[in-house]
């Protein structure tokens, strides 16, 4: 089996094994008026699948889920979601942001709730659904809390706790432990795992820490250029599930090093660039 996948066009079918693709990605641009963000992005998000995207600062990583999740028009190309086509937010999409994005003067419940709420569900099924939501992030007790009165962690928690309560097909994650620390995220890396297990749903997870991207992933993609694009594919041939074993894997460490110098040799060449 090929380790990985030299170029975009080559390798934006899903990864093998995943029969159903969740998410169409075909000749996407967008721009921000003369801001070419990225170009010609094409790629399969397979059922239950786990994309995780790393690249440079500013090349396009939150607009693009943005755009997937709805939010943003697009300059070109289309996004599919099953047989819908995404221009609008659609339910069965949910995104967690990088800085919580949570209602201040709701509760714990409240926040869990809201996508429901906006969802049409009961009071009698609420109340059902939002404290095993709640739970399941290891909340239990906080149900009257405001975000203010939490930790970044729980605040991250409750966030996470909102997007599974609707119970999504697609969950799209930008950088959703860069604001807590070292510890709190690696945590939160293995209860996301251990949630994922259970309920295994197709995601894109947008993160900096290339170990993440390994450690979640299914296949890494790597942004680059200006306008960017998907440079490449690699591969995450890790078995599942994945545990903190998974970090002293040999192979772990060898993907996270290919990874690591496909960064580096943009990042060099951004720079070679810049100076002429
Ligand atoms: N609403 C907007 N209007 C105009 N330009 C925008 C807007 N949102 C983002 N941009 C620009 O688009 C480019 C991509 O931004 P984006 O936030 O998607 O980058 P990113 O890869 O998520 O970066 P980071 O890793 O720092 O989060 C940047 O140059 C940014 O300045
Ligand atoms: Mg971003």
């Amino acid at each position: 089996m090929s380790m990985t996948t030299e170029t975009a066009s080559a390798g934006f079918a899903a990864r093998p094994g995943s029969s159903l693709e969740r998410i169409r990605v075909r000749r996407l641009a967008k721009n921000f008026g003369a801001l070419e963000v990225f170009r010609d992005v094409n790629f399969d998000l397979g059922e239950r699948e786990i994309v995780t995207i790393v690249g440079p600062s500013g090349c396009g990583k939150t607009t693009l889920l943005r755009c997937i999740d709805g939010l943003l028009p697009v300059d070109e190309g289309e996004i599919w979601c099953g047989r819908e086509q995404i221009t609008e937010p659609i339910a069965g999409v949910a995104m967690v942001f990088q800085h919580f994005g949570l209602f201040p003067w709701k509760t714990v419940y409240d926040n869990v709730a809201y996508g429901l709420r906006m969802a049409g569900v009961s009071a009698a099924e609420l109340a059902e659904r939002v404290p095993q939501f709640i739970k399941l992030v290891g909340l239990g007790g906080f149900e009257h809390a405001y975000p203010w009165q939490m930790s970044g962690g729980m605040q991250q928690r409750c966030g996470l706790a909102r997007a599974l309560a609707i119970e999504p097909s697609v969950l799209l994650m930008d950088e959703p432990f860069a604001a807590v620390d070292a510890q709190t995220r690696e945590i939160l890396q293995f209860e996301l795992l251990r949630i994922w297990e259970t309920r295994p749903t197709s995601m894109i997870f947008v993160t900096h820490s290339i170990e993440e991207a390994v450690l979640m992933g299914d296949r890494v993609f790597v942004l680059k250029g200006r306008p960017s694009n998907i440079a490449k594919v690699v591969d995450i041939d890790l078995p599942r599930p994945r545990s903190r074993e998974t970090l002293r894997a040999a192979r772990f460490t060898e993907l996270r090093e290919l990874v690591w110098s496909t960064l580096m040799k943009e990042a060099r060449e951004a720079e070679f660039h810049l100076e002429r």
